[in-house]
């Protein structure tokens, strides 16, 4: 059974993992490193850092697990250290300059007042500006934000893939997903579902981010258009739509509003498939339920349970199916149909 003090005492001091890990990547330093050790000091001077930091840096990364260590203070990535350099196939260096950056750590300190008050999230309090409106403006942001989003597809392209396995996709051809960022579920879906064509539809802002659009490199480009647009004002015609971390976004009323505007572009019989972080009943510990607050500080969003999500369809004319999980159940797929 795990020791009560010692729970609490990792909670505490969890930032301070996750900010040593952000300025391992920030620094560069596992992009310097390989599996052939490197001594410290040579690190430091390719890295143009003071050398006893850089070394106290590195060791602390050691200890996390994401480096090993050898007597002669040489360094070496681990696996888990490989998978934060920027060349990794399925990297999570996006997610970690994200998450632990300036903007997503400064939101977190209006937690408090947010809860206390309700009203503005977050990044308003802090930037004067939706988060959204804030990306466009600040192209680093905007960059960072892209980055990330791409970076933690990976694994959950994989996590929705495995939870539609035994979907039927043999009645539909074109599939839309709406504010699918660089298109890597999309594409993903294409290239498993050869019958199927496709639309990404984001934010001029996101398509112009031409290098990072995966069409291309998966082999796809034929099958999938890039499409600039605002889904509050009108989505494309389409008798599948994907929606992959769009309604936590949102509050219910802007929610009802995209969905809507599904339900008015949607083929007769089309389907909604929603994949987010599903909320589970009380009492059962779930990402999902620090995800939420997290979407509070950041947007105003929240992340919602099966009810909810159906409460949302039936408000936007569409009709609630069912939910479709993967084994370890930390994403889930809500789907609607519109008839
Ligand atoms: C949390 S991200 C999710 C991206 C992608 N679906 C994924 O799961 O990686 C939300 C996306 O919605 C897009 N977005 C925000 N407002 C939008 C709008 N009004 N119209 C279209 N896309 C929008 C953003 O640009 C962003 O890429």
């Amino acid at each position: 059974m795990n020791d009560p003090h010692q729970s609490v005492m990792d909670i505490v001091f969890g930032r301070w993992r996750s900010q040593i890990l952000y300025a391992g990547i920030k620094l560069g330093i596992f992009d310097t490193l390989g599996v052939v050790p490197k001594r410290a000091d040579e690190v430091a001077s390719e890295l143009n850092l003071n050398r006893p930091h850089a070394y106290r840096l590195l060791r602390a990364l050691a200890s996390l697990g994401l480096l090993s260590e050898d007597a002669d203070r040489s360094f070496s990535l681990t696996p888990s250290g490989e998978s934060l350099r920027a060349d990794h196939p399925q990297t999570l260096r996006g997610i970690v300059l994200l998450e632990e950056g300036p903007e997503h750590y400064a939101v977190w300190k209006h937690l408090c007042a947010i809860v206390r008050e309700g009203g503005a999230d977050g990044f308003v309090r802090e930037f004067g500006r939706q988060i959204f409106v804030y990306a466009v403006g600040a192209a680093g942001y905007g960059a960072v934000f892209g980055e990330a989003m791409s970076s933690l597809s990976g694994g959950e392209t994989a996590l929705v893939l495995e939870a539609l396995a035994a979907y039927d996709f043999s009645g539909f051809s074109h599939v839309c997903d709406v504010g699918g960022g660089h298109g890597h579920l999309l594409c993903t879906l294409l290239a498993t579902h050869p019958h199927l064509r496709g639309t990404v539809y984001e934010l001029p802002s996101v398509i112009e981010q031409r290098d990072m659009l995966w069409a291309e490199k998966m082999g796809v480009a034929n099958r999938c258009e890039y499409v600039a647009g605002d889904m509050f004002t009108e989505v494309p015609g389409a008798d599948v739509y994907l929606l992959k971390h769009i309604l936590h976004d949102w509050n219910d009323a802007d929610c009802v509003r995209l969905l809507s505007n599904i339900h008015k572009a949607a083929a007769p019989k089309a389907r909604v498939l929603v994949a987010e972080y599903v909320v589970p009943g009380p009492d059962t510990p779930h990402f999902a339920k620090l995800f939420d607050i997290h979407m509070m500080c950041a947007t105003g969003g929240r992340e919602r349970t099966e009810e909810e999500y159906a409460d949302l369809f039936e408000r936007a004319g569409l009709t609630y199916r069912g939910t479709w999980y993967p084994a370890s159940r930390l994403m889930g797929i809500v789907e609607a149909t519109k008839a």
